[in-house]
């Protein structure tokens, strides 16, 4: 496996993505007000994001999701590669992220970047991540999901804690200028309203047409078949794809299927005791 990790302010990074100078690149970095920033904890509905914000930008028209993989579109700041593709990049950009609101604080401070936080109920989340960790070759290898289950709560997966992300991003509300929070959940339950919603965040508000196309090619199984989006380019030594694939269900609730009622219990304690503080109530099922 490749699972070298990168340790940034306490926090585990892949290392074969990040580095030490990419990290602090993206601490570091000059936002600009026509940037879009896409910010997620991982397996939260990043890549459908990065599908609806590329089509919302080109008013439905799917040829550029079509023909350039999302990570050259819509690259993640903190990974190796960005400052080249970003150095690149005519124009307004779409940048993505799954680094805390702490480590990007002083970069987007008085900024007037379009931010799009997405959350997902982190029961799913904690399955997704889990199935995705027996795929990425470059992350550990994980054994049981209880054992997973544990190293997730206590925030020492990779990407640290989803309840200081959590916590971090939205308690910017008064501080970021733009920004708009949404769930998977929401854009699962009613696409169409939060195509709209997104789009007219991004002072680009699609009609007729252009509305319908966008939700069909960001549709799970459009998106499961677009090589563009589905990671199938990513070579077998990174990417096991005999272990699973990564537009996997693509549904809300079915950690049903793999929580046990003891887990159910711990999940729900911890939940309840990180997120008393949380600026924001959410009502997963
Ligand atoms: S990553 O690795 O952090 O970028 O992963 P991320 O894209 O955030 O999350 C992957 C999960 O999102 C699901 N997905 C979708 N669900 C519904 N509709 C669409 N269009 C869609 N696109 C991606 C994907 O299937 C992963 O969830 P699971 O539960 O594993 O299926």
């Amino acid at each position: 496996r490749l699972d070298v990790t990168e340790t940034f302010h306490h926090i585990s990074f892949p290392g074969h993505i990040h580095t030490q100078d990419s990290l602090n690149y993206a601490r570091h970095f000059k936002f600009q007000d026509r940037d879009t920033v896409i910010a997620t904890y991982p397996k939260s509905g990043t890549t459908w994001m990065q599908e609806i914000v590329t089509l919302v930008k080109n008013r439905g028209d799917p040829q550029l999701s079509k023909t350039v993989p999302n990570w050259a579109r819509a690259p993640w700041l903190e990974q190796y590669y960005s400052a080249k593709v970003l150095g690149a990049t005519q124009g307004p950009r779409i940048i993505t992220t799954h680094l805390p609101y702490n480590l990007l604080a002083s970069a987007l401070q008085g900024s007037k970047a379009k931010v799009i936080y997405v959350t997902r109920n982190p029961k799913d989340v904690v399955v997704s991540y889990y199935h995705f960790h027996k795929m990425a070759k470059f992350l550990p290898e994980p054994n049981s999901f209880d054992e997973f289950l544990d190293s997730f709560l206590e925030g020492s997966v990779s990407y640290g804690s989803w309840f200081d992300h959590v916590k971090g991003w939205t308690r910017q509300a008064e501080v970021l200028a733009n920004v708009l929070y949404i769930s998977y959940e929401e854009m699962w339950l009613d696409l169409r309203g939060s195509m709209e919603k997104i789009s007219t965040f991004l002072q680009c508000p699609l009609v007729g047409e252009e509305l319908t196309s966008s939700m069909r090619h960001c549709s799970f199984s459009s998106m499961r078949d677009n090589a563009m989006v589905n990671y199938t380019l990513v070579p077998q030594e990174i990417m096991d794809h005999s272990k699973g694939k990564f537009m996997r269900k693509g549904k809300i609730g079915d950690w049903r299927n793999t929580f046990t009622e003891d887990q159910i219990c711990l999940f729900d304690t911890v939940y309840s005791y990180q997120m008393q503080d949380c600026p924001q109530t959410f009502l997963w099922e």
